[in-house]
């Protein structure tokens, strides 16, 4: 094959943050604004890559060259699952990617894991190399480590197997949320957030309180457990309230805002059975579980606080190659 589509959703968490980098579980679902990349075959051992969304344009690496020396911020996740594929199975031919994405980079949604997910199935399809979604997912749960040196995999998980999932670090466990509907409503801060140093700012506190911390994480691990039987039910007042609780814990390790806080009040106060930050919190994006009663007046209450609401399709399909 001379040139192939791939493409892969973005993700909103839904429980579990933060908590999920240490050990415990989350649940996470792939939203319906999707990265697209298109691979094509090029003669040369070489990577052309144009990512306009992310202001790459014309660049241009050898093979030999990959993932050495400084590499463009946007050029990183692409640049590097290019290394670790041809590492496990050498190419002959080089490649020229590209990326759009249906959604801003800004939201929190993870174009660079669901980037990083079609390049490497984009590269299996081109080479007729057979790549099961485990191999898919370690290739990429690699690249993602490589690049930012921390993370739970959650992101790499939901842009492959899309649908909604109960996930463990690393993907120890990766389990289908059978569900045929989700009422989020979906809120963005306008505030664009950075996951490491949130990771980072929540790891400095579990140094200085390490037991109140790790006591944190079991609690929220817990509630993630809870909110996957409520949902397996549809319990949604049930789940709504786990997110709350949710919610306060985030609070505790100090990663909501003021912003956020006021959108997720503003939702509760509007209706929604729950309402919590998505995400490592900071800025991104809060979600709020609510009826279709009260799903107006939840969106104009966090229009009102100075929130966009944005409107997304949730458990959605995962990686898939275009027509
Ligand atoms: C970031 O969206 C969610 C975190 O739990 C990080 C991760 O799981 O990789 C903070």
């Amino acid at each position: 094959m001379e040139k192939i589509t791939v493409s892969a959703p973005g993700k909103l968490m839904l429980l579990g943050e933060h908590a999920v980098v240490y050990d415990r579980p989350c649940i996470v679902t792939a939203v319906g604004q999707r990265m697209f990349v298109t691979l094509e075959s090029l003669p040369d051992p070489l990577l052309e890559l144009e990512a306009a969304d992310v202001k790459v344009t014309g660049y241009k690496r050898s093979f030999a060259e990959l993932g050495v020396g400084e590499i463009p911020r946007g050029a990183k996740f692409v640049e590097l699952a290019v290394k670790n594929f041809i590492e496990k199975h050498p190419l002959k031919n080089g490649v020229r990617i590209t990326t759009r994405s249906e959604f801003s980079s800004l939201f929190g949604f993870g174009s660079s894991s669901a980037s990083t997910v079609c390049v490497i199935k984009g590269l299996a399809e081109l080479t007729g190399t057979k790549l099961s979604n485990k191999e898919l997912f370690g290739l990429a749960y690699k690249t993602v480590l490589d690049v930012q040196g921390k993370g739970s995999g959650f992101d790499v998980a939901a842009a492959i197997y899309g649908g909604t999932l109960y996930f463990v670090t690393g993907g120890k466990v990766i389990e289908p949320i059978a569900l045929d509907e989700l009422p989020l409503v979906v809120g963005y801060t306008g505030v664009k957030a950075d996951t490491v140093t949130l990771i980072n700012a929540v790891a400095e506190k579990a140094a200085r309180h390490p037991e109140l911390i790790d006591g944190i994480y079991t609690q929220i691990g817990n509630t993630v457990d809870a909110a996957h039987a409520a949902l397996k039910t549809k319990s949604w007042p049930l789940a709504g309230e786990l997110m709350n609780f949710d919610q306060g814990m985030l609070e505790d390790l100090g990663v909501s805002t003021g912003k956020l806080s006021a959108m997720i009040h503003a939702a509760r106060d509007a209706g929604a059975w729950g309402a919590k930050l998505s995400g490592a919190g900071g800025g991104d994006c809060m979600i709020a579980l609510s009826s279709p009663g009260t799903k107006e007046a939840v969106s104009e209450a966090i229009t009102k606080v100075g929130g966009q609401v944005i409107d997304v399709a949730t458990n959605v399909e995962g990686v898939r190659i275009e027509p």
